[in-house]
């Protein structure tokens, strides 16, 4: 007889594991629609802090603090990892495949660090292990890479893939607040990670676009081979002038697929302006599928929040209970990948140099950009002329290795008080 309770056991009770309840609760019926005559069972949560305040007192009766007693339960067939970060998160993980209960998590460095193993146990033991929330939460585009486009081969991805980052660009742009500002309000809101740094410097969006990369592409790739770079460095000034020139600044995540090898980088990029990705704003997460076949798709929504989160994170026990007495496996291919040396990739520069106001000024930068082979396409005097001012140049398309070597050159050069900032343009 088919089993027709499904029990589930819930690890960590953050803002993404109360979201989990709360769509549990509110969306019941909905839920049971479609796994009908089967029923979602919610048998065991857990959180490490004893005094964890629950929004209903019925769950006192299945909350416990030890994550051990909720993968050791037999009854249980379905564990939701929510408690982030790597450890105990992985091992936890790994243990509850190995006794057979499929797995769901929004855990993105769990993933992007041992996805590939955790794949392989999950198959070993014929259970699912599905992670729809770990990239942009309300965004179901693993569902879109893994189960739509399988007929054409994406060829590009290019995302807004991190709510903090973008709402703290938004929020500099639209109403010039400062950055710490922004941030602050970021955290508030619950976008941001317990360590803000990870979605500042571009450690989240890394993980996400190494997971998209990797099912997009089907490829098994070395992590530690991408580059990112996050925005601590963005002024005000640079938002301004940017617009001035036509573009917006976003913390991108991009992918391309080369054949031999894929060129997947994070770093804060001016986009044209008029563009459908400048203009997701605040905490969303916008994300651009190209490939031969289907053209440009391009999905937008909240890439954060308890709601978001909980609900990708529910569809995915919802997809494991429709197939929960026929096992398949969703991964089974994956190509090994060299991540192209991020020095070889090419990209055209936003540079914000402030020089001594003297002539000859623009003749000595040129002249050590050009012996690097960086070329520009214009240049901008800001500001009052004065002791010091303010040139912003774009170049043409060049080597990233080249313009790096380039700028160490021109830091030297006597006119130049300071490289202020270098932002790669990328022309969508
Ligand atoms: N901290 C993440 C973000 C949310 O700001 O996008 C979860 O991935």
């Amino acid at each position: 007889m088919k089993k027709r309770e499904i029990n589930i056991g819930i690890l960590g009770l953050g803002t993404v594991g109360q979201g989990v309840l709360k769509v549990l609760q509110e969306n019941r019926e909905f839920i049971e629609q479609k796994i009908y005559p089967k029923k979602i069972i919610l048998k065991k949560i857990a959180d490490k802090d004893k005094s964890k305040v629950l929004p209903d007192k019925g769950l006192y009766k299945i909350f416990t603090d030890s994550a051990e007693q909720v993968i050791n339960d037999p009854e249980i067939d379905i564990i939701v990892e929510t408690i982030g970060g790597f450890e105990p998160a992985r091992s936890l993980i790994a243990q509850a495949l190995k006794s057979g209960k499929h797995v769901v998590t929004a855990n993105k460095e769990v993933i992007a660090q041992a996805g590939y193993e955790i794949l392989s146990l999950a198959q070993k033991n014929k259970v699912h292990f599905l992670f729809e929330s770990s990239v942009a939460s309300g965004i179901p585009i693993i569902g879109v890479l893994s189960h739509s486009l399988t007929s054409y081969k994406p060829r590009e991805i290019i995302g807004i893939l991190n709510g903090t980052t973008n709402y703290i660009l938004t929020r500099m742009s639209e109403d010039g607040s400062d950055y710490e500002e922004a941030l602050k309000e970021a955290q508030e809101k619950g976008y941001a990670e317990a360590d803000p740094s990870k979605d500042i410097d571009g450690f989240d969006t890394f993980n996400k676009i190494f997971i998209l990369s990797a099912i997009a592409f089907r490829a098994k790739i070395n992590l530690d081979n991408i580059y990112y770079e996050g925005i601590r460095n963005i002024s005000k000034l640079d938002i301004e002038y940017a617009r001035e020139l036509g573009y917006t600044i976003k913390l991108l995540a991009l992918a391309k697929n080369k054949g031999e090898e894929l060129d997947i980088r994070v770093h804060p990029a001016l986009i044209p302006q008029r563009h459908t990705l400048a203009n997701v704003g605040g905490a969303y997460n916008g994300i651009l599928v190209r490939g031969d076949g289907f053209g440009d798709l391009i999905f937008s929504g909240p890439g954060a929040g308890a709601l978001p989160a909980g609900g990708m994170i529910v569809s995915d026990i919802i997809e494991i209970i429709r197939n929960f007495d026929s096992y398949n496996n969703n991964y089974n291919y994956f190509e090994v990948k060299k991540v192209k040396d991020f020095k070889e990739t090419h990209s055209s520069y936003y540079l914000r140099i402030r020089v001594k106001d003297r002539p000859g000024v623009l003749a000595e930068i040129a002249g050590s950009f050009a012996q690097k082979e960086v070329s520009f396409l214009s240049v901008i005097q800001k500001g009052e002329a004065g002791e010091v001012v303010d040139i912003v140049f774009l170049t043409h398309l060049a080597k990233e290795g080249n313009v790096q070597e380039a700028l160490k050159k021109v830091a030297c050069l006597d006119c130049v008080v300071k490289i202020c900032n270098a932002i790669r343009v990328v022309d969508i």
